[in-house]
């Protein structure tokens, strides 16, 4: 998995891609991440790269130019590999997008070369997004500076699910939105923390009561903070009957 990133803070992303489980996977040779500045391509010489909004209003546009040039430099060196045909996928950072989930992280983690674009200022000037961007995405509905924290966040969720990235130990089968259901709370050492005892069950070596414990937990979890869910979870009599229990 190749991460290109065309933004105007590269040192953001690779300070934080560098950092725990991506930078040890982007060692590893397991992914690899290329940072593009903006800046570089600026057309005015100055570095400039944005300017005034036609018709008006506040903030400044990021300038089409520049974005369009950093891009046939990346696309030229990702096809410059004759394994390459397709063009890349570029996936476009704003508020505007479709919101980003566990789904869509499985669905990218499939593709072997990604560019991300991170706007900043009022916005990037539509045409350039039309001539290049393939996905607008957002991470939520708030509105942050720019999108380098949003292509980071697709980044870490992507590079976990890219083969090798997390160890066994890591990769545990049930995490939370794996089955539509959020994940049930976890306990180590000590026994007793502070007056909290670790619930009996998960200290009572039955494999069957701690699993239909952890089971129940994550419905629990699920219809208390994110009752939407449930109507995709695959449930089954015994699923049905405890969520019921908990309406009586
Ligand atoms: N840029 C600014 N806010 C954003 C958001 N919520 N998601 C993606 N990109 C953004």
């Amino acid at each position: 998995m190749n991460f290109y990133v065309m933004t105007l803070f590269p040192e953001m992303i690779e300070q934080g891609m560098h950092t725990s489980i991506t930078g040890r996977a982007i060692a590893k040779g397991l992914l690899s991440l290329k940072t593009v500045n903006i800046r570089d391509y600026s057309v005015t010489g100055n570095g400039r790269i944005d300017d005034y909004p036609y018709g008006g209003g506040a903030g400044m546009v990021m300038q089409a130019e520049p974005i369009w040039r950093a891009y046939e430099d990346v696309k030229k060196q990702i096809q410059a590999d004759p394994a390459v045909s397709e063009s890349p996928r570029v996936i476009y950072l704003t508020p505007q997008g479709r919101v980003f989930h566990q789904e869509m992280a499985q669905e990218l983690a499939a593709e072997e070369n990604l560019i991300f674009l991170c706007g900043h200022y009022e916005g990037v000037d539509e045409r350039v997004i039309e001539a290049i961007v393939t996905d607008q995405v957002s991470i939520g509905d708030y509105v942050l500076t720019g999108g380098e924290l949003p292509a980071m966040v697709m980044m870490d969720a992507i590079s976990r699910m890219v083969p090798g990235v997390l160890s066994n130990a890591e990769s545990g089968q049930s995490e939370s939105f794996s089955d539509h259901l959020l994940e049930y709370p976890q306990y180590s050492r000590p026994e007793v923390w502070r007056d909290r005892p670790v619930p009996p069950v998960l200290l009572s070596g039955h494999h069957g009561n701690v699993d239909r414990w952890r089971r129940e937990q994550s419905l629990l979890r699920t219809m208390q903070n994110r009752p939407e869910l449930l109507k995709d979870a695959k449930l089954g009599k015994k699923d049905i009957a405890f969520l019921e229990s908990l309406s009586d």
